[in-house]
């Protein structure tokens, strides 16, 4: 039997390539009346191994549109029109079901904001991770048994032998949540998307989440996309940051240079929120709110709510400026070279 850490050396060969590699990721959705409107449009990104990238922005800015396109679980009349997705040597956006089904869980493992998502309320917890085992052919029997209680003991659910053979609805929202996670790692993915992992806890439980997701993902050499609203999550857990607004990627950054150096007034806004950088002690929150899908503006949809707002940002969609060779701001008033704020 092996341990959560001699499973860790099995998991990723050294490569200069990025695990995922997205690019041009559109994704579309019918709306009343016939049309349809991109609710991910044009999106590209990578994470590299080993690597955390955040993926941030408001509600409704197409953070688990992005997310659900990458595993091909789109619901139908919603489609993906382009894109292309590079994972371990594989276009995903070209994969047959079949074959995608073979990525999704074994490959990639999933953590939801509701465990409820991902666990089924009526076979043990145990058993849903000895199911996953066996489907993989990777244990049957007892020995896949002995393994969902080492991978209850690694995410630190107490009493792991007795914690098995108990349904969801047994368990706390925290505990619930730390299974969820063992069975997303069952499989041994290179790469978890968590979508807001912890947003459904209170802070002492977030704050545990969190620090498990970082010892799995040491433990199991993961590479982690991890979705979020909360800039405070990101400057904790990720290594680079991936700022969506009306379905683009608007900025992206290495963590620090975004937190030292935002560059797009949206990412700035979103910064002023964090209470510990309210001016004053006072939050200042982004006037106005993410317009539904298909009222989102022609140009910058961030225009309508930016205090910087020009006749030009409503003409056309702003193009990506480098600001540094490792920081890109989609806004008219980054300068390429400038470092950061417009
Ligand atoms: N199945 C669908 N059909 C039509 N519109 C959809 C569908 N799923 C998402 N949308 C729309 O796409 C846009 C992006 O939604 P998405 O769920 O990706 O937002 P999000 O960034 O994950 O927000 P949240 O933080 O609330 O989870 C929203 O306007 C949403 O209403
Ligand atoms: S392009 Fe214009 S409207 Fe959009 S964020 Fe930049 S300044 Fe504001
Ligand atoms: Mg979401």
């Amino acid at each position: 039997m092996r341990s959560a850490q001699s499973l860790a050396s099995t998991v990723t060969a050294p490569s200069s390539e990025p695990l995922l590699d997205v690019s041009g990721l559109t994704t579309v959705f019918a709306l009343a009346g016939g049309r349809e409107a991109a609710a991910v449009n044009n999106v590209s990104f990578t994470v590299g191994r080993g690597e955390t990238l955040g993926l941030v922005g408001e509600s409704g800015s197409g953070k688990s549109v992005t997310a659900l396109s990458l595993i091909r679980l789109i619901q139908p009349p919603g489609r993906m029109t382009g894109g292309r997705i590079l994972f371990e040597g594989q276009d995903l956006a070209r994969l047959d079901e079949r074959a995608m089904r073979r990525v999704r869980g074994r490959r990639i493992g999933f953590v939801f904001q509701e465990p409820m998502i991902a666990l089924n309320p009526v076979y043990t917890i145990g058993f849903q991770i000895r199911e996953t085992l066996e489907v993989h052919g990777l244990a049957t029997g007892a020995a896949a048994r002995r393994r969902a209680i080492e991978l209850l003991e690694a995410v630190r659910v107490p009493d792991p032998a007795r914690r098995a053979d108990d349904y969801p609805h047994q368990l706390s929202g925290g505990l619930r949540q730390r299974a969820m996670i063992a069975l997303a790692l069952t499989a041994e993915p290179s790469l978890v998307i968590a979508d807001e992992p912890t947003t459904a806890l209170d802070v002492t439980v977030q704050a545990e989440i969190l620090d498990l997701l970082r010892d799995m993902r040491r433990q199991f050499s993961l590479s982690l996309l991890l979705i979020t609203h909360d800039l405070g999550v990101v400057a904790e857990m990720a290594d680079r940051v991936a700022v969506m607004y009306g379905g683009r990627i608007v900025e992206q950054a290495a963590t620090t240079s975004l937190f030292a150096n935002p560059g797009h007034p949206y990412t700035q806004g979103l910064l002023a929120c964090l209470p510990e950088r309210a001016a004053g002690g006072r939050l200042t929150a982004i006037p106005g709110t993410v317009p539904p899908l298909g009222q989102w503006p022609a140009g910058c949809a961030f225009a309508p709510r930016c205090a910087h707002r020009e006749p030009r940002c409503e003409a056309a969609v702003p193009g990506l400026t480098a600001v540094s060779a490792t920081h890109d701001v989609r806004c008219v008033l980054a300068v390429a070279g400038a470092g950061g704020t417009p």
